[in-house]
C-alpha cells in the first residue's frame, strides 16, 4: 500500500492503496465516480476513457500510481443534469446512446477530439473514434452528435 496524490477534476486527492492498482478502479470504487465504465479491463473498448493532462487515457490499463502529478478529467467534469456540457447536449439532442454504456468513452474522446480540431469532417469523427466500440450500433448518431456540438462551438 501507498499514499498516492491524484488531481481529479481539479481537486486534489490522496489515496490509500496499491500502486499497480489500475486508475479505473480507484476512481469508481474509492472516489466513487462513476462516469468511466468498466468494459472490457483489457484497452480495447474505451468505456473507461478519462483526460490526462489533455489526452485520452483508458483509465483500465494505466496504474494509479503512473498519473499522479498529472490532471486528470473524467466524464463527471463535463456538465450537470442542469448544465450540460455542449457535447452532452449534442448527444441527448441526436438521441446518440441506446443502452448507454459506451457514451462515456464515446463523449471523452470526443472532447479531445474537438479541444484539438473545432472543426472536424465526419471522417476525422470517425478516425478519432475508431476504436471506441458500441456494441448497439450507435455510431452514425454519435457522429451526428459530434458534429451538432462542433456547429454548437462559439
Ligand atoms: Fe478500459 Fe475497455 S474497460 S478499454
Amino acid at each position: 500500500m501507498a499514499r498516492i496524490a491524484l488531481t481529479v477534476n481539479g481537486t486534489s486527492q490522496v489515496v490509500d492503496t496499491d500502486p499497480t492498482t489500475p486508475l479505473l478502479y480507484v476512481l469508481r470504487n474509492d472516489l466513487g465516480l462513476h462516469g468511466p465504465k468498466f468494459g472490457c479491463g483489457l484497452g480495447q473498448c474505451g468505456a473507461c476513457t478519462v483526460i490526462v493532462d489533455g489526452s485520452a487515457v483508458r483509465s483500465c490499463s494505466v496504474t494509479v500510481s503512473s498519473v499522479q502529478n498529472r490532471a486528470i478529467a473524467t466524464l463527471e467534469s463535463l456538465g450537470t443534469v442542469a448544465k450540460p456540457h455542449r457535447l452532452q447536449k449534442a448527444f441527448i439532442d441526436e438521441q446518440a446512446a441506446q443502452c448507454g454504456y459506451c457514451m462515456n468513452g464515446m463523449i471523452m474522446n470526443a472532447k479531445v477530439l474537438l479541444d484539438r480540431n473545432p472543426n472536424p469532417t465526419a471522417a476525422e469523427i470517425k478516425r478519432a473514434l475508431n476504436d471506441t466500440l458500441c456494441r448497439c450500433g450507435s455510431h452514425l448518431r454519435v457522429v451526428r452528435a459530434i458534429q451538432r456540438a462542433a456547429g454548437a462551438r462559439s
